[in-house]
């Protein structure tokens, strides 16, 4: 399972692209208004510090508004992955986008059967959002079910599209989207940090560092 960053915080993505392992980088409205900065900015900035698939969020909107504001984002760079939500607007545009040759992110998917539909437009990756329907169900197991369930129905079916299990809140969903099968975890600063940490491995330096000393 390869590792987005799911920010857009540019010292967060200065920070992590030092580390060697971050194939790619996810943005969103939200991320943006955090990060302080406009999308385009961003975008140009992203592109500097990580050789990988950067998506790129457009407005909600009618098809040909959103063909027309992913051909801008597209043109800037050619690891932009124009990201689309999951509405009838969006998969028309998908269509449009993958006949046009750009690679599109279809967000905010909560089912198998719009995973299916976004597949069918063609789109490159879908991003199932795991937390927030762990958040809707109350339970901590909905999300997971979700990324097997479009998992196992990409492979029966033989779609290409990749899946980017998405709204990962923590380390138990991380390891639920690797046993899910996950193309790709798309991941907070936060939680990529934690990914390195285990008590057992702290102790265990606690006492090679003793050891030495001896
Ligand atoms: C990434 O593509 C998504 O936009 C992001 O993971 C959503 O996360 P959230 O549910 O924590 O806002």
């Amino acid at each position: 399972m390869k590792l987005f960053a799911d920010t857009a915080i540019i010292g967060e993505i200065e920070e992590v692209s030092t580390w060697g392992i971050i194939s790619g980088v996810t943005t969103n409205p939200s991320l943006i208004a955090k990060s302080g900065i406009a999308l385009t900015d961003a975008i140009q900035k992203i592109v500097n510090l990580v050789d990988g698939p950067i998506s790129a969020e457009v407005a909600e909107g009618n098809a040909t508004d959103m063909v027309q504001e992913a051909k801008v984002y597209a043109k800037m760079h050619k690891n932009i992955v124009i990201k689309i939500p999951m509405t009838l607007e969006g998969v028309k545009a998908v269509k449009q986008l993958t006949a046009l040759g750009i690679k599109t992110n279809v967000t905010l998917v909560f089912s198998t059967s719009q995973a299916l539909m976004a597949a069918t437009a063609g789109a490159t990756y879908v991003s199932p959002f795991m937390g927030r329907l762990d958040d809707l169900t109350k339970t901590d197991t909905a999300g997971f079910e979700l990324v097997k369930d479009i998992k196992e129905m990409f492979r029966t079916y033989g779609f290409k599209t990749q899946i980017i299990a998405a709204s990962i809140r923590h380390l138990n969903h991380v390891d639920q989207s690797i046993k899910a099968g996950a193309d790709i975890a798309t991941i907070p600063f936060h939680v990529l940090k934690e990914m390195l940490q285990h008590e057992l491995t702290d102790k265990g330096l606690a006492i090679f560092r003793e050891a030495a000393k001896k």
